[in-house]
């Protein structure tokens, strides 16, 4: 039986609570003789600040660096946001993706028959839509050089970032997203701003060029202006998105929201060998840390995603989905997904239903 060795790095608000339910739900797998775990801890984000003085502790990132994928819970403390940037929170998990190389964010947003009623748009525009946005996390203007904020002779303050992409970095997550699109619906829509910036008129290019070895997969282009709109107007015209960071960004939460609850929706980012880190979407809502009211399920389905992804374990993954699936379908719903006739829980509950549902 294989062990799996997973760093878990709970991180700030909500997230300790939601990585608990996750490592519960794995494992129950696990006594179940799905696997072995061999789970370690580590403080990242505020949390990581607050024991050893920086967001990602060198501890933090060497664990990161020899597991075999990385149970993230999340990141973010308004009573540091006063701090350098460099010491912030968020600056852990963008070192993260930076030190490890995790290029490829994979962020799927469905809509489960069970919570049709919970999104804010008309039913029979979100029913039975299942998008996977795939972002591209270690470059653009998230990380292009030079950036900051300087001082001109006149006396003004000017803030500036650099946004760049070369071809092989365009190239590689082009090649994840035709690959995910093989395995999915086969249509495949790169989303850029080619008729402003230069970067994404290259990104355009360098996807046509990849279309070349992928015919059976229909690539189309969308401005990201249009696909913010067209993501309102009708969104199962899409099946796999490819995009920038910083698009990506925008999107994603966009898309999250079509399906009623950012609360469900888990992701994956990962390296060129699958090793992966795996978050829920949303943030750390420190307005609700610690009182037992945050949904786990976007971070049960992140553990789903892991053995799928970093380990080969498609049904062990299907398991949780499935169990999921379930407990939605007996009616349990934490506060962000109550609809009519719901029994509402708490997250400990919620995840504890999960673990029920596995059997
Ligand atoms: C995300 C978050 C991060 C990002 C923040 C926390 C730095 O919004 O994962 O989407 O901007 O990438
Ligand atoms: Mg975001």
């Amino acid at each position: 039986m294989s062990t799996l060795n997973i760093a878990v790095l709970p991180g700030d608000g909500i997230g300790p609570e939601i990585t608990e339910q996750a490592i519960a739900v794995l494992r129950r797998l696990e006594s179940q003789g799905h696997f072995s775990l061999n789970l370690e801890d580590a403080p990242v984000g505020g949390a990581g600040y607050r024991a050893m003085g920086h967001p990602l502790p060198p501890e933090t990132l060497a664990l990161a660096k020899a597991s075999d994928a990385i149970l993230f819970g999340s990141v973010g403390d308004f009573s540091l946001d006063t701090l350098p940037r460099e010491l912030r929170p968020e600056q852990a998990i963008l070192g993260l993706r930076k030190d490890l190389e995790l290029f490829a964010n994979l962020r799927p947003a469905f809509v489960l028959p069970e919570l049709v009623d919970a999104s804010t748009l008309k039913a029979e525009i979100v029913s039975g839509m299942d998008i996977l946005i795939i972002r591209e996390l270690t470059g653009d203007v998230y990380f292009g050089k030079p950036r900051g904020i300087r001082h001109l002779e006149n006396g003004d303050r000017e803030g500036f970032d650099t946004m760049v992409y070369n071809e092989s970095e365009i190239r590689r997550i082009g090649r994840v997203a035709f690959e995910a699109a093989r395995k999915r619906g086969r249509r495949l829509c790169s989303v850029d701003k080619a008729n402003v910036l230069e970067t994404t008129q290259l990104w355009r290019n360098v996807m046509t060029e990849l279309a070349g070895d992928y015919s059976d997969v229909e690539l189309s282009h969308i401005y990201v202006d249009n696909a913010a709109m067209q993501l309102l107007k009708n969104p199962k015209q899409f099946d796999v998105m490819v995009t920038g960071n910083m698009f990506g960004d925008i999107l994603s939460d966009e898309a999250s929201m079509l399906t009623g609850s950012i609360g469900m929706l888990p992701s994956a980012s990962l390296d060129a060998n699958n090793k992966g880190l795996y978050e829920p979407i949303h943030g750390s809502a420190p307005d609700i840390a610690g009182q037992d009211k945050a949904n786990p399920l976007a971070t049960i389905l992140s553990a789903a995603m892991m053995l799928r992804y970093s380990f080969g374990l498609e049904s062990s993954a299907l398991a949780i989905e499935q169990a999921v699936s379930k407990v939605l379908g007996l009616g349990y719903a934490t506060a962000d997904i109550q609809r009519p006739g719901a029994k509402m829980v708490g997250t400990q509950a919620m995840g504890a239903a999960v673990v029920e549902a596995l059997g």
